[in-house]
This record gives structure tokens, C-alpha cells and sequence, in this order.
């Protein structure tokens, strides 16, 4: 059986189209918008209209990189949530409307499923069962994925999502959006010598939203005294920043991998691009005896390729969905 999956991934700022061929990734495209950047953050109605512009081309050029001819595609895939509304009707409607043209079966992805199933678009691969770290923008959470379309979320955030609050202390240090990769570069350059404390949070779940107001409150405090803080010591704010938000996320890894007694250890989503997430997770692999996960940069942040990786293990169960399916937020 050939399987030529076009998937659409449009939860978000970002519009993506992928093509997949019996599993494997065959073309991976994404049009990343540019115009939130001068809002410091994604506005949803902005989202949504560069969707629109941006989704015949996208799709286009996916189905050109891949080599292959529309009417080879044998199944639709797209994310139906969560994600912003007006952003998921667009892909989804795309998707339906596609499938509809070309008489091919639809299959919706659940984009939290697909950032933990990035993991099985290349080697190497994670064995069942295994924990997942999702860290992304909306989401953080810890998932222990028994099977491709088994997974149970065993920890997840109280209030800030891990990215969330690298946005939003950018925003306090001014930079522009998003702020991830950006303290990412600056942390690199600098000492965490700044110590912020770590909130007390029953179990596997998290909280990111105390450790915003504590930056905040710090960077105030050294601002009255010294209004040249932040330009000084930039590089030093990032790296304790980032510290402070690889422990929260390690700690609870730790313990839910000593609990669970699991050592096959992934994460994914936009934060595991971080590259002291990254570094710490391997560090910490070697020291606990993980075999650890790190999806390749493209398969972290948004992207179609990890849709349609997910969507073929539901095409392979027959898990196909109706004209009806509408997005969902959260
Ligand atoms: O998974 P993703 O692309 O979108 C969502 O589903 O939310 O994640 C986006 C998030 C943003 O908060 C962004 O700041 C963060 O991932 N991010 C990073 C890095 N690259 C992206 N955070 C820290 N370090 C990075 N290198
Ligand atoms: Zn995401």
C-alpha cells in the first residue's frame, strides 16, 4: 500500500504543508508571519489572514519539493486544535475542501499528539512506552506515550506555558517576539548569576506565572537603582532566566522518569529548540541512564511534517473523520 499523505498545520502564526509517503517525511514547508513581530505578540485576526495568503503557495511548493503529482495524494490530514480559531479554520478548511475535490478520506490531528509523534519522523526513535516533555507556546507537559495514538498527560502547567513565560520576560526586557530564541542567544553569552526562586508544585504539574512576577520585580528593583540594569547585563539576566526555566522543567522530568521507572525520554515542541534545554536534557540523561530524544530543529517549532507523521499512523487505523469536523481551541 502507497501512502501519500498531504498534511496542513495551521494552529498558530505559522502556515505549514508537508508531504509524507508511508510514514517518511517527503517535503516540510513553512511560511513563518512576520507581522506579529510588530505587535509583540500573534494577533489572532492578523493569523488569520496571512493563513489565507499564505496556504495555496505553501501547499504548492510542499507538493512540488515532494516530487509527486496532486493526484497521487491518497489522504488529507490537518490539525483540528488546539490553536487559535480563525487560524485552525483556515487549514481546516483548506483540508476539506481539498479532500472533497479529490474524493480523499480527511484526518484530523490533535496538534499535541503530533509535536510528541515529530519524534517518529526520523532516527532514532523512542520505544513504548516513553515521557515526553511538550514545552511550546500554549502548552507544557509531561505525557507518557504508551502508543502512537496512546498517550496520557501525566503533568502539565497550572497557569504560564514554558514559553509563555520566555515571551513574557521578554517583553520585560524589551526584545522583540518571539523572545525564546532570543534569550537563547543572549544566555549563551552570559553567567546565571541572578538566582530566582523555584515555585512548590505538588506532583508532575508546573507553574512558570510566579517566576515572571519575580523577574519582574527584580529587574524593577535593580532598574530604580541602576535605570542602565538591563542593557548592562543582559546576557546575565538571559542565562538565569533560562536556568530557572530548564530546572522547573528537569526536575519534574526527573522525578516523573525515578516514579514511572521510564528511561526512554523525549522532548518536544517550539522550547525544545533551546539549546541549554537541550544541552541539560543529555546531561541529565547521562546521569540518570535515559536514552534521551531531541527532535531535529524543524520537527520542534510548528510544522506539518509532524501532522502528517501522526496522521499516518491514524490513516494506518482506519481513524478518519467527516465533512463535519470542526477546529477546537483548547
Ligand atoms: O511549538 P511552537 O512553535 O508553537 C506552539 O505550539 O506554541 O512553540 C513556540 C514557542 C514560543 O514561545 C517560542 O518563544 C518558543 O517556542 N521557542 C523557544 C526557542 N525557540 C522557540 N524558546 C526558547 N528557546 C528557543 N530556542
Ligand atoms: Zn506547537
Amino acid at each position: 500500500m502507497n501512502t501519500i499523505i498531504l498534511a496542513i498545520e495551521s494552529s498558530c502564526d505559522d502556515t505549514s504543508a508537508a508531504i509524507i509517503q508511508n510514514g517518511a517525511v517527503l517535503s516540510n514547508c513553512v511560511a513563518n508571519q512576520e507581522a506579529h513581530r510588530l505587535y509583540g505578540g500573534v494577533v489572532p485576526e492578523v493569523a488569520s489572514r496571512a493563513h489565507q495568503a499564505n496556504i495555496v503557495p505553501v501547499v504548492d511548493v510542499a507538493i512540488q519539493k515532494a516530487g509527486v503529482r496532486k493526484e497521487d495524494i491518497t489522504a488529507v490530514a490537518f490539525t483540528r486544535g488546539p490553536g487559535l480559531m480563525g487560524s485552525l479554520l483556515v487549514g481546516t478548511s483548506f483540508a476539506k475542501a481539498y479532500a472533497l475535490a479529490f474524493d480523499l478520506p480527511l484526518i484530523e490531528v490533535n496538534h499535541m499528539h503530533a509535536h510528541v509523534l515529530a519524534h517518529f519522523a526520523e532516527e532514532p526513535k523512542p520505544a513504548f512506552p516513553f515521557l515526553c516533555l511538550t514545552v511550546s507556546g500554549g502548552h507544557t507537559q509531561i505525557v507518557l506515550v504508551r502508543d502512537y495514538l496512546d498517550m496520557e498527560i501525566i503533568g502539565e502547567t497550572l497557569d504560564d506555558a514554558a514559553g509563555e513565560a520566555f515571551d513574557k520576560t521578554g517583553k520585560i526586557l524589551n526584545l522583540g517576539y518571539p523572545a525564546g530564541p532570543l534569550i537563547d542567544q543572549y544566555a549563551r553569552l552570559g553567567q546565571p548569576r541572578f538566582p530566582f526562586p523555584e515555585p512548590a508544585i505538588a506532583g508532575y504539574n508546573f507553574s512558570f506565572s510566579g517566576l515572571k512576577t519575580s523577574i519582574l520585580y527584580f529587574l524593577k528593583k535593580e532598574m530604580a537603582a541602576n535605570p542602565g540594569f538591563i542593557e548592562q547585563n543582559l546576557n546575565d539576566i538571559c542565562a538565569s532566566v533560562q536556568i530557572s526555566i530548564v530546572t522547573i522543567l528537569l526536575k519534574k522530568l526527573r522525578k516523573a522518569a525515578r516514579e514511572t521507572g521510564i528511561r526512554e525520554i523525549a522532548i518536544a515542541g517550539g522550547v525544545s529548540a533551546n539549546s541549554g534545554l537541550r544541552q541539560a536534557l543529555q546531561e541529565m540523561g547521562d546521569r540518570e541512564g535515559w536514552n534521551t530524544y531531541i527532535p531535529a530543529f524543524q520537527y520542534c517549532t510548528d510544522n506539518a511534517g509532524m501532522i502528517g507523521v501522526a496522521a499516518y499512523y491514524k490513516y494506518l487505523k482506519g481513524e478518519f473523520c467527516g465533512q463535519d469536523a470542526v477546529p477546537f481551541a483548547r
